[in-house]
């Protein structure tokens, strides 16, 4: 099953960027085309594109998402677009040290996306900066299961067009 995969990246200094990166590196030659997108760039319009999304974002301050992802999450928390189409996934990344907040960038989004109607692939992946492996070996080893997830999602929404019957809820 082919599909699109847009990562969109929140980061400050630049980790979550290199765990995008190493995503596709991994996936080149999958059949999946991959868009990976600073937040920064974007409004809450980006969830009208085509494919499924996966929030790769690391944690700053008190548990906050970090500078270039805050105006998407507000644009998300004050326009609440209706994302019942959207189907996505959460790389978060943090430091357990940070107790109480520990990934909470990653959590955020996944809780204003799930109020919004979008549905999640997977468990929320927390990444633990204290605990000395690299994210990007992490994200290596953990988008192969997440990818066979996606894999399972897009065909079921491709046999739910084709036979209406078969669509839930
Ligand atoms: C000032 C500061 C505050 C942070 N606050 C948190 C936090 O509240 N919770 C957490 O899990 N991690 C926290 N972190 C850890 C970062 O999220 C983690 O190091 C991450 O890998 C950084 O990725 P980035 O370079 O993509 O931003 C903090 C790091 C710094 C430097």
């Amino acid at each position: 099953m082919s599909f699109e995969l847009n990562i969109l990246v929140g980061t400050m200094t630049g980790i979550a960027q290199l765990v995008a990166q190493e995503i596709e590196l991994r996936l080149d030659g999958e059949g999946i085309a991959v868009h990976t997108l600073e937040m920064d760039e974007l409004d809450a319009g980006v969830f009208d594109r085509t494919g499924i999304f996966l929030i790769c974002t690391s944690t700053y301050g008190q548990g906050d998402v970090p500078d270039n992802a805050k105006d998407l999450y507000e644009a998300l928390c004050t326009q609440r677009p209706d994302l019942s189409h959207v189907r996505f996934g959460v790389f978060a990344l943090g430091d357990r040290t940070y107790g109480e907040t520990f990934c909470f960038g990653g959590k955020r989004f996944d809780e204003i996306l799930g109020q919004l109607g979008a549905q999640r692939i997977g468990e929320v992946f927390m990444h633990d900066a204290s605990a000395g492996i690299l994210p990007e070996d992490e994200a290596a080893e953990w988008i192969e299961g997440w990818i066979a997830l996606c894999n399972g999602a897009a065909g079921s929404d491709a046999a739910a067009k084709t036979h209406p019957d078969t669509a839930q809820g």
